[in-house]
C-alpha cells in the first residue's frame, strides 16, 4: 500500500480541479490509500520564517514529508499555475537542506474550459520540478477540458472516469517504483 497525497490548487468552492481530485481519488486502485494535504491554510513564504516556521506551514510540510508520493491537481492561470500552489512548493524546499520535496514521486493533473486544459501550466511545472529532485511522471498526461457534461449530479464523463482510472494507476506504480 502506497500513500498518496493529493493537492488541490484551486481554493474556489466549487472548483474543477477539486472534482478532477475527487474523481482521481475515487479511480484510485486499492493499492493506493489518498489523502488531501491542504494548501488553504499556508501564509505566504518568507525568508524569515526560516528560523521558525509558522504553525500551518509546519504542519503541512509534515504531512508532505509522511506520504509515498505526491499529486497536485491544479487550475491553469494567465498561462501559469496558480500562485498558491508556487507557495506551497517553496515551503516545501525550505529552510535550506530541510527541504522535503527532493526525491518525492509526483504526479500533476489539471482541469481548464480552456481546450488546452491546463497545459502550460503543468509543463512549466514540468521544467522546474526535476530540477528540485521531483520524481516527476511523464505520462499520462491529465489535462482535462471541461465542459457541461464533465461532471454531473450523476458523476463524471465515463470517457474521463476510465482515463482517471488508468492515470491512477499509472501514478500509483510510478509512486510505489520510485518511493
Ligand atoms: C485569474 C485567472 C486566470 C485564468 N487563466 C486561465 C488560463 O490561462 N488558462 C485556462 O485554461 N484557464 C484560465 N482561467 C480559467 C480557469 O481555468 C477556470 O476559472 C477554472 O474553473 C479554474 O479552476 P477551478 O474551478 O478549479 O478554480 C483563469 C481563471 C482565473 C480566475
Amino acid at each position: 500500500m502506497v500513500r498518496i497525497g493529493y493537492i488541490v490548487g484551486s481554493f474556489a468552492e466549487d472548483s474543477v480541479n477539486r472534482k478532477l481530485a475527487e474523481l482521481l481519488v475515487a479511480q484510485a486502485p486499492e493499492r493506493a490509500e489518498l489523502m488531501e494535504i491542504d494548501i488553504r491554510p499556508l501564509p505566504l513564504y518568507d525568508r524569515h520564517l526560516d528560523a521558525e516556521f509558522p504553525e500551518e506551514m509546519a504542519a503541512f510540510k509534515k504531512e508532505a514529508a509522511a506520504v509515498d508520493g505526491l499529486l497536485l491537481v491544479s487550475p491553469e492561470h494567465n498561462q501559469s499555475f496558480p500562485a498558491p500552489v508556487k507557495n506551497a512548493l517553496d515551503i516545501l524546499t525550505r529552510p535550506p537542506k530541510q527541504g522535503v520535496l527532493a526525491g518525492t514521486p509526483m504526479g500533476i493533473a489539471g482541469a481548464s474550459p480552456s481546450r488546452f486544459g491546463t497545459i502550460n501550466g503543468q509543463t512549466q511545472l514540468r521544467s522546474f520540478l526535476p530540477l528540485l529532485g521531483v520524481k516527476l511522471m511523464g505520462t499520462p498526461l491529465m489535462a482535462v477540458q471541461v465542459t457541461g457534461d464533465t461532471f454531473t449530479e450523476d458523476g463524471a464523463d465515463a470517457a474521463l472516469v476510465r482515463r482517471a482510472a488508468k492515470y491512477m494507476d499509472a501514478l500509483t506504480t510510478w509512486v510505489e517504483q520510485h518511493s
